[in-house]
């Protein structure tokens, strides 16, 4: 179930901002993120326990800042993620996974002091020699994999991510030669965990591996927290995880007293926070099908048409109709497959309402693209005092046009 519904004075204030700042417009809620945040770092509170926030779900500074103004570092996937994230905190809270890194994003990465986890063999033996007498965290693949969708499982045998198990020795080794120390290692299983317990199997794994390296500072568990999104998915219990989760790591202190633990969640801090406000601008009756026709598409919010996800839709114009008439939501991108949702229940809706596609403040706008040569979505975050601020304003066609004819070097 999305995290709020809507009420007249959700309504009112959407309403005002679609009439301020057009649509679509994606809006962030202060108030969730903060309870997110909160949620989290109160949990494994007697414990070593360290949060990174996975930016990729939504890098907005504004957020970021937010983000690592309640003590989180950040979890980078690029060298563009990792120098963003340095603005808002020291290079020591930012864990850069790479991921088919280049030599050159490598030597930035050491040159700014950011901590490298290294996922394959090969660019750990580089790292070693272009970086003598330093430390590393590496990637392991723990060979248990979850998540929503198959594209985003990253943890099972065939994965592309991380270094086999049985090469964490010689990967000791080959650093040691170098005079570089293992001192951290990470998984991450896949985003969007729908079994909890492959979880904690796979964090079971990294403590029974751990004692292969006699250098270990910390163990990251990775992200991949899931939330509700359909009316009938149950919250992830953080509690019951914590309580399972807790006395492992206790016991795993006694024989490793200078273990950290991290974890790197991104949707779970984001995804709820936000939504992507769109006008219905076209309703058509296709014989077997009625169109809801919005002015936004897949290159603003691609989730559903990427890996077939289900985002709430709720009319914000009519949220008091008590009852509801099904729709294919569409698109306005020039492809067939440009459908929100099928089938779908949703209040009696006009052209000219407001709908609110829901739980999308994580993988909404750090995904969008500006395919069909649409300008991006605008930005407003509304604050936990209630006001409004516009955190991205929305391109002119004009803007867009002066950036490709400028990019393109066209004269
Ligand atoms: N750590 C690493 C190394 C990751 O690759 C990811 C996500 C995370 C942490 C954060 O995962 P989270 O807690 O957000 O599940 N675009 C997809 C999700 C892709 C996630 C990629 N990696 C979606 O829209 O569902």
């Amino acid at each position: 179930m999305p995290a709020f519904i809507i009420t007249q004075e959700v309504s009112n204030q959407y309403t005002e901002i679609a009439q301020q700042f057009g649509t679509p417009t994606y809006i962030y809620h202060e108030n969730l993120l903060n309870t997110n945040l909160k949620t989290l770092s109160g949990l494994f509170k007697d414990l070593p326990v360290k949060w990174l926030y996975a930016m990729k779900a939504n890098d907005n500074p504004h957020l970021l800042k937010r983000v690592a103004a309640q003590g989180f570092g950040f979890d980078t996937v690029s060298f563009e993620e990792a120098l963003l994230g340095s603005h808002f905190v020291v290079p020591e809270k930012i864990f850069y996974t790479e991921n088919n890194m280049t030599d050159g994003e490598m030597m930035a990465a050491i040159k700014a002091g950011i901590r490298l986890n290294i996922g394959s063999f090969t660019r750990l033996k580089k790292f070693a020699e272009a970086n003598p007498n330093s430390t590393c965290s590496i990637r392991i693949k723990p060979d248990i994999g979850d998540g929503h969708h198959s594209k985003v499982v990253t943890g099972n045998k065939d994965s592309k991510f991380g270094i086999r198990i049985d090469q964490i020795e010689e990967s000791v080794q080959v650093a040691a030669k170098f005079g570089v120390k293992i001192t951290g290692i990470h998984m991450h299983i896949g985003s969007g965990i729908k079994e909890p317990k492959n979880l904690l199997n796979a964090i079971d794994k990294m403590l029974s591996i751990a004692s292969q390296l006699p250098d270990l500072k910390s163990i990251n568990f990775g992200g991949g927290l899931p939330i509700p999104y359909l009316p009938a998915d149950k919250p992830f219990d953080v509690q019951e995880f914590e309580a399972i989760t807790a006395p492992k790591l206790k016991s795993f202190l006694e024989t490793h007293p200078n273990v950290e633990f991290w974890f790197e969640p991104g949707r779970y801090i984001m995804g709820n926070a936000g939504v992507l406000l769109s006008r219905v601008n076209t309703k058509k009756d296709q014989g077997n099908k009625v169109y809801l026709g919005t002015d936004t598409g897949f290159n603003h919010l691609v989730r559903p048409v990427m890996y077939d996800s289900y985002h709430h839709i709720v009319n914000v114009s009519n949220w008091q109709a008590t009852t509801v008439e099904k729709f294919e939501v569409a698109g306005n991108i020039c492809e067939s497959g440009d459908i929100f949702a099928s089938d779908r229940e949703i209040a009696p809706t006009e052209e000219g309402d407001l709908v609110a596609f829901m739980d999308a403040g994580a993988y909404g706008m750090t995904m969008a693209s500006a395919y069909n040569r649409r300008a991006l979505p605008a930005e407003v975050l509304i604050k936990e005092d209630g006001s409004v601020q516009q955190i991205r304003v929305r391109e002119t066609a004009e803007q867009m046009l002066d950036e490709l004819f400028s990019k393109t070097a066209y004269k």
